[in-house]
């Protein structure tokens, strides 16, 4: 049996990826450690501990908490982990920077100190492609290109990318870092762009496009990016970067009008609003490095992803509607009040 630590397991992509081992092995148990922060959701991983006997833990925890992570590592034998614990959310980013840094930074240090400390086989931290800043018209992020993130976000998990090569060269630490582009699919926090067009358009609410709506993204659905975090993890050559991409470029524009047309919901509701400060203007992965090691290629075309998406959001209307209230609704008044 291998023994995987999942963080942030709560979360949008942790909770797929969790599915995702479960369902697709027969010997990974997971352990998952999550903080339960806004963006976290019990609610994500429920019957899985039913569903899997003995393959399903989740334990309330921080990861920037050394005592904390100690036990974790101590009482569960760890041959695995997958850090994918963080504040994941750029615009939060810019209002406070101090949070990104205690967990994608702080607690990414701890991790990898008690990976040292436990003899972990293998450690995979879930980076992102906006750690290689932003794109004009033309290319593609490939994994030999320098770091230049734009926002304290990227910063942050361009820090963390750089803590673990220096754990690799200076302690011989076994790693592998994934670089992903923008995931969608089902579970993901309706503050992103995917699910908040949707569920605004569904509840016919204006929708926030900033700056002209030409920014593109490169999407990728969130299943395809879990098969490649396994894939690394699995197989993955230590001290490596793996870049992953959807090979589905699109303008912000395009996007929010495929959902109101899939919805039959007028483009009356666009609003274009103030831009964000250091937008970046496009990301597109090369991910041919991956494909030609491993064999991984993205498999889920973007119509249909984006279909499956907002269908799963229309049938679990009760799950984003709990999830938007308190800090969440606070939160949108600030971004979007004012603009
Ligand atoms: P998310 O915000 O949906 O989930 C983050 C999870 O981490 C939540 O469950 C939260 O409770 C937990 N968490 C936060 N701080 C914690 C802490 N200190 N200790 C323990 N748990 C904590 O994020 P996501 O979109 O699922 O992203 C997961 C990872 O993938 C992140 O590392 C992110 O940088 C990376 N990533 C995301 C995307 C994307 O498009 N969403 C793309 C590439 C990489
Ligand atoms: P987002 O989902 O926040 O991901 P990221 O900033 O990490 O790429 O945003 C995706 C794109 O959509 C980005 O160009 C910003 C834009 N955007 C809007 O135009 N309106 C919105 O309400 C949000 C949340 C994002």
């Amino acid at each position: 049996m291998i023994t995987a630590l999942v963080t942030g397991g709560c979360g949008f992509i942790g909770t797929n990826l969790i599915r995702l081992i479960l369902e697709s092995t027969h010997d990974w148990k997971v352990i998952n450690l999550d903080l339960l922060t806004y963006a976290g959701n019990l609610e994500n991983t429920l019957g899985l501990e039913q569903d899997y006997p003995g393959r399903y833990i989740f334990v309330k925890g921080d990861i920037a908490d050394p005592e904390m992570v100690n036990r974790v590592f101590q009482e569960h034998g760890l041959d695995v982990i997958l850090n994918l614990a963080a504040e994941s959310h750029v615009d939060r980013s810019i209002e406070d920077a101090g949070v990104f840094i205690r967990t994608n930074v702080m607690g990414v240090q701890v991790l990898l100190d008690a990976a040292l400390k436990y003899k972990v086989q293998r450690f995979v931290q879930i980076s992102t492609d906006e750690v290689y800043g932003s794109l004009g018209p033309q290319g593609r992020f490939n994994e030999a290109m320098p770091l230049a993130p734009n926002s304290p976000y990227s910063a942050s998990k361009a820090a963390a990318d750089l803590l673990i090569r220096s754990y690799i060269k200076t302690y011989g630490l076994d790693a592998v870092i994934t670089r992903c582009s923008n995931n969608y699919g089902p579970f993901q926090f309706p503050e992103k762009l995917i699910p908040l067009i949707v569920v605004n358009a569904h509840e016919d609410k204006e929708l926030p496009v900033y700056g002209d709506g030409k920014n593109v993204r490169d999407w990728i659905f969130v299943e395809d990016h879990c098969r490649g975090i396994i894939t690394a993890a699995r197989s993955g050559v230590s001290g490596e970067i793996y870049n992953m991409g959807g090979d589905a470029e699109k303008e912000n524009i395009e996007i929010v009008s495929s959902i109101l047309d899939y919805l039959h919901k007028p483009h009356s509701l666009i609003r274009y609003v103030k831009d964000r400060p250091g937008h970046d203007f496009r990301y597109a992965m090369d991910y041919s490095k991956i494909e030609a090691e491993q064999g991984w290629r993205p498999r889920v075309n973007f119509d249909d992803g984006l279909k499956r998406t907002i269908d799963w959001y229309l049938e679990h209307k009760s799950w984003w509607q709990r999830i938007r209230t308190g800090d969440y609704l606070e939160y949108y008044e600030r971004m979007y009040g004012g603009r």
